[in-house]
């Protein structure tokens, strides 16, 4: 019997407090203007006295239980992706899991900078379908405003603070992640970094002197390699699944620039219509990014059973990670066993959707010349799908 993922129970928080542009206007040299041009962001959350990585990641985190229906004991692992954890030691992700009653749950963080929640929705899913874990908890939470130089103009524009979270579990219902890709190039791993607090550079007098334990960027060199990686591993994931860009019905991009998510969208062909947009609210959330916008979109009706969907996230590291996720219908585990158990269609799906895939794949290599001769085969073969899987359904 095969198994598959499927996304259960999902959950956000952002902090109360609201620090507009205006705001930032009597802090740095900076305006409202400046900030919506260049990056899309007019507010962003900053936690209150009290607000951690661990408080905002449990609020999140019992919501997604709370959809789920599940008590925190029936969890079999709790995953944390931040880069902004309460301490260095111990993991946030022990303290989160003693927060929500999880006792004896394994739990570890994972840092792979603004990508977090895409290694962590990735290696939720290896549990599930090796057959290890049912169910897994994916968090992503950070408090980035702890972590920026206030005085600096070119990053404390753009960040904020929250958490979502998800709850995976395996199911029989084919769908949930189709396809993935993660990377890294650690040969810019100095682009985006906190320069000291780490035992290259123990905490000094220097340190804080200089505010060596605060975000330095390069702003210009991220941008370049967002807008490369999110639109390659962006095709990659949908040929990998053996779609083409017009199966998807929304693509979540990591919020940290709205250039850079017009720019991915423009060319990967996609109406800005299929993007989910949220970073006008929150700015740039780091590893809470993604999950904070998937919840949104599921409150707001943006995602639908049968639905694919596209998650991508670039960050500190450099790392990069795209998923494409099948939203599993609400059906009882039966039905679909049943569905799975007859293979002429399925696999005759999975022919018509390999041969798209290529004709996609061919498009994109000739380019425009012969995007024209081409787009007959696609219509067609899509055509095709649709009436099958209208015969078979
Ligand atoms: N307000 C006003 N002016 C600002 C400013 C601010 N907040 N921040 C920078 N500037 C100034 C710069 O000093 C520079 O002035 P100069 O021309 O006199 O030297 C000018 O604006 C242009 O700076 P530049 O860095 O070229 O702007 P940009 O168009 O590249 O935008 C970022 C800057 C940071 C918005 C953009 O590079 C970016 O979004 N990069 C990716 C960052 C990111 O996503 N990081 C997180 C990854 S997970």
């Amino acid at each position: 019997m095969n198994r598959y993922s499927r996304i259960t129970g999902w959950g956000m928080y952002v902090p109360e407090r609201r620090l507009t542009n205006f705001d930032l206007e009597q802090m740095v040299d900076t305006s409202d203007k400046w900030i919506v041009e260049r990056t899309g962001i007019r507010e962003r959350r900053i936690v209150g006295p009290g607000e951690t990585t661990r408080t905002m990641a449990v609020a999140a985190a019992r919501q997604a239980l709370a959809v789920a229906n599940l008590s925190p004991r029936d969890l079999d692992l709790i995953i944390v992706a931040t880069s902004s954890p309460d301490h260095l030691l111990p993991t946030v992700a022990t303290q989160i899991q003693a927060d929500l009653g999880a006792e004896g749950v394994p739990a570890f963080a994972l840092v792979a900078g603004c990508t977090g929640f895409v290694y962590g929705l990735v290696t939720a899913h290896q549990f599930i379908v090796a057959g290890t874990y049912e169910r897994v908890l994916v968090i992503g939470a950070e408090t980035i405003s702890k972590a920026v130089n206030w005085e600096d103009r070119t990053t404390c524009v753009l960040f904020g603070d929250g958490a979502g979270a998800v709850v995976v579990e395996a199911t029989q219902t084919p769908g949930g992640m189709l396809a993935f890709e993660l990377g890294a190039d650690g040969t810019q791993w100095d682009v985006l970094m906190i320069p000291a607090g780490g035992v290259a550079h123990p905490p000094d007098h220097e340190m804080i002197d200089k505010k060596l334990y605060t975000i330095r960027m390069h702003g210009r060199a991220v941008f370049r390699f967002a807008t490369q990686v999110m639109t390659e591993a962006t095709r990659h994931v949908i040929t990998q699944a053996g779609l083409t860009p017009e199966d998807i019905s929304l693509l979540i991009p990591h919020q940290a620039n709205l250039r850079i998510i017009e720019y991915a969208a423009k060319k990967l062909g996609f109406p800005m219509d299929k993007v989910m947009v949220n970073i006008d609210r929150y700015g740039n959330t780091s590893a809470a990014s993604i999950p904070i916008a998937l919840v949104e979109a599921l409150e707001q009706g943006r995602i639908r059973p049968g639905d694919n969907i596209v998650m991508v996230g670039f960050g500190a590291g450099l790392t990069w990670g795209a998923l494409v996720w099948h939203w599993q219908p609400v059906v009882p585990e039966t039905e679909a066993i049943l569905v799975e158990d007859w293979p002429l269609p399925q696999a005759l799906q999975a022919g018509l959707r390999q041969v798209r895939s290529r004709a996609w794949n061919a498009r994109v290599a000739l380019s425009e010349k012969a995007t024209l001769a081409l787009l007959p085969l696609y219509t067609w073969t899509h055509k095709l799908r649709k009436s099958v899987s209208r015969r078979f359904r």
